[in-house]
């Protein structure tokens, strides 16, 4: 589930100008662990803006086809003059590898503008404990949102909960560990790993019941109103992290999460019965002041069948997770063959992802931004 926490995104008052798009310079690009690279960006001379937790969409050509994914940005708008995303290589990943094999610094690379929800706004005035769980390059987000709380919010603190395979797979560990001096206090970083070396001081295994109890016990305790929950890691982890958190009577509400994978837990094995659908239906696209009528066929999605059609639509997971394709089922129905990325209010509220949604009446209008 994406989406804004302490407040939901509200875009009424903006005006809007369509999917905006960039190429960006590559400053620089640090080799982080074995496996993981920090491309930083320079900010262009019309200053890209963002918040602390949204991500950009990198676009590059690999065998003969523009991909598309999204990378969170772990820069803060607060902190650091240029834009920054840290990518971890997946094991046979297109982009993952394509990137850390083959670019250079001075190279540009196009980018779709900072999106979604994750995020939140930041007030010298709160007084707040970010209790955060982060797993791998879920640490991205949460670096972000660190930086931006340590420097807006003085009397806020963060405990990150970090979730590595081994030592050497620890994203940020000295830059991670500088804060945690330097900010004495207020930022509180926990270590777990799969594997831990002969001489780790930290905790190893996996993160249970126990553990949690032991850590919570080291964690200070500000009060349900003043702590909120946030993670960002593989799906196990965060599966597994909810259950822990809901044994301890922590509403869901409390609770925060960016995914980026789509998960496999849980899943419905046959997509096409989640609509149940035999007929083409039309829907209305309502976009950048203008409207799009596009017919739907039953085993496709709204987005793909408007792609197809050249018309320029946001997107950019293109599996339910992300939200940069959100809009808002101003009629009809529309089932979704991933819910995960919408909150329940925001489904209540008429939100409908494109990439993984199917018409199922005739009178569908979805109003995008
Ligand atoms: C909102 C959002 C923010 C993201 N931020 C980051 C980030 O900051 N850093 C980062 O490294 N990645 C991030 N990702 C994941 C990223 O977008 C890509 O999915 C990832 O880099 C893999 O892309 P690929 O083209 O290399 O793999 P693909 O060719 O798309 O996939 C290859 C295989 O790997 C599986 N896979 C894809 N992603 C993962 C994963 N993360 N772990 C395990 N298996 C996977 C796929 O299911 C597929 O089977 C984010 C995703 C989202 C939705
Ligand atoms: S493109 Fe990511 S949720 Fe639809």
């Amino acid at each position: 589930m994406a989406f804004s926490f302490f407040k939901k995104s509200d875009k009424k008052d903006e005006v809007h100008n369509g999917p905006h798009y960039f190429d960006l310079k590559v400053k620089n690009v640090v080799q982080e662990t074995k496996d993981a690279v920090t491309i930083v960006f320079e900010q262009p001379s019309t200053k890209i803006n963002y918040k602390s937790g949204q991500f950009l969409t990198l676009i590059a050509p690999i065998q003969g086809k523009d991909v598309r994914r999204a990378y969170s940005l772990c820069s803060s708008p607060f902190v650091d003059n240029d834009l920054a995303v840290t990518v971890k290589r997946v094991e046979g990943g297109l982009m993952s590898n394509h990137l850390p094999d083959t670019l250079k610094v001075g190279q540009t690379l196009k980018v779709m503008e900072p999106m979604g929800q994750f995020t939140t706004e930041f007030k010298t005035t709160n007084k707040r404990h970010l209790i955060m769980f982060g797993g791998g390059s879920g640490i991205t987000p949460m670096m972000s949102i660190i930086k931006s709380t340590i420097t807006q919010e003085p009397d806020s603190i963060v405990t990150l909960i970090y979730c590595n395979r081994d030592i050497d797979s620890i994203i940020f560990k000295e830059e991670l560990s500088r804060m945690e001096t330097q900010d004495e206090g207020r930022l509180h970083v926990i270590h777990i790993l799969d594997t831990a070396p002969m001489n780790w001081q930290g905790y190893s295994g996996l993160l249970n019941h126990d553990m949690l109890a032991k850590l919570f016990e080291r964690i200070p305790d500000w009060g349900i109103d003043r702590t909120t929950y946030l993670m960002c890691g593989p799906e196990g982890m965060m599966k597994n992290v909810e259950t822990l958190l809901a044994a301890r009577n922590i509403s869901k509400e409390k609770i925060f999460k960016e995914s980026f994978v789509q998960g496999t837990i849980d899943k419905k094995e046959d997509k096409k019965e989640v609509s149940g659908e035999s007929k083409a239906r039309e829907v209305t696209i309502r976009y950048d002041g203008q409207e799009f009528k596009v017919m739907v066929e039953p085993n496709m999605t709204i987005l793909q069948t408007a792609l197809d059609q050249g018309i320029d639509l946001p997107y950019s997971c293109q599996s339910g997770l992300c939200t940069a394709c959100r809009g808002k089922a101003l009629s009809g129905q529309v089932k979704l063959d991933e819910e995960e990325g919408l909150s329940q209010s925001e489904r209540a509220e008429g939100y409908v992802l494109t990439c993984v949604g199917h018409p199922v009446t005739d009178d569908v209008v979805i109003e995008i931004g």
